[in-house]
Formats: C-alpha cells, sequence, structure tokens
C-alpha cells in the first residue's frame, strides 16, 4: 500500500512525506523534484520556458510512471490533482490524504517560501492562497482522508498519515 498526500503549497506535503515514510519504512517521493531531475530544469524554468501547461503534461506522465508503486510515500504539487484525471491516478498509487491548512497559516508560511514556487512570484500571497484554496478545496475534498493541518504538530500529522498506511495495508 501507498500514500499520496495533496494540499497546497506551503501545506508540508514534503516534510510529513519525508517523515512519514521514514516512519513506516518506505520509500520517499516528491513529485516536483521527479520532474525536476526528468527534466533537468528546476520548477522555475520549466514554468518559465516550456510554461504551466507543459508543467502539468509532465505532472500526469510522472504519475502515470509511478502507478502500482508498493510501500511508497507520494507529495505531490499543490496543483497536481486539479487535472482531469489525475485524482483518478493518484488513487492508482495509494491512499490519498488531503493536508488541509487554513488561509492565514499558510499565507504565513508561503511568506517566507516564494523561491522556487513560481505562482507565488509577485502576487500578494494572501489574495492568491484566497484565490486558489477558493478554487482547489473542492477538488482536495475529494481526497480518501483529511487531516487538519493548524494546531497540530508536524509529530502528530505524520503519526496520522502512518497510522492510515498501516490500516490501508
Ligand atoms: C504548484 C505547487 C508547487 C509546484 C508548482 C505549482 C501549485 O508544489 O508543483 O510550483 O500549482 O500549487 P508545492 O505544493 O510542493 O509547493
Amino acid at each position: 500500500m501507498s500514500v499520496v498526500l495533496i494540499g497546497m503549497m506551503g501545506a508540508g506535503k514534503t516534510t510529513v512525506g519525508k517523515q512519514a515514510a521514514r516512519a513506516l519504512g518506505y520509500r520517499f517521493a516528491d513529485l516536483d523534484e521527479i520532474i525536476e531531475e526528468t527534466v533537468g530544469r528546476s520548477i522555475s524554468e520549466v514554468f518559465a520556458r516550456d510554461g504551466e501547461t507543459a508543467f502539468r503534461e509532465m505532472e500526469t506522465t510522472a504519475l502515470e510512471d509511478l502507478a502500482g508503486t508498493a510501500r511508497l510515500v507520494l507529495s505531490t504539487g499543490g496543483g497536481t490533482p486539479l487535472r482531469p484525471g489525475n485524482l483518478d491516478l493518484l488513487r492508482r498509487i495509494g491512499a490519498v490524504i488531503y493536508l488541509e491548512a487554513s488561509e492565514g497559516l499558510l499565507s504565513e508560511r508561503l511568506s517566507h517560501g516564494r523561491k522556487g514556487r513560481p505562482l507565488l512570484a509577485d502576487s500578494p500571497i494572501s489574495e492568491t492562497v484566497r484565490e486558489l484554496l477558493t478554487q482547489r478545496s473542492p477538488v482536495y475534498e475529494k481526497a480518501d482522508f483529511s487531516l487538519r493541518v493548524d494546531d497540530h504538530s508536524l509529530m502528530d500529522v505524520v503519526a496520522e498519515v502512518k497510522f492510515i498506511a498501516e490500516r490501508m495495508s
């Protein structure tokens, strides 16, 4: 059984994913990193040179390659589940868990984390977060499980992910 983490930029998918993988003894993979390694360019360069549509196609291709991988914790990009068909691909990889963070927490975290995130390039963070959350929440909420991030320690969230993975296997 594998586990897939979805949610907004800044929700902690990579940090939680790495620690959950270690706790479970599973492999960890980050979809952005897979793409960067495959194309030999950073996500910012991909957005600048190839454009967002090409980036979204790269995400889908990478997900297709991961289908059926056992004992994996996969952290996705914030926009990954939005493309039609991707949610089904994510489900083919494993149990889909939404790391749900409030607009306030995301804005706070992302004000220090613009680097490498082209969608945040020059816009006011809180407006972008609000717009993206409004647009994306209905899709994120289709996940098999939701874990609230606000007011929970990293350790607690990691333990919840581990619990879900063990229960599913
Ligand atoms: C994106 C989130 C990023 C990355 C890209 C687009 C998004 O990943 O995939 O910049 O659309 O929200 P993180 O969620 O890991 O920051």
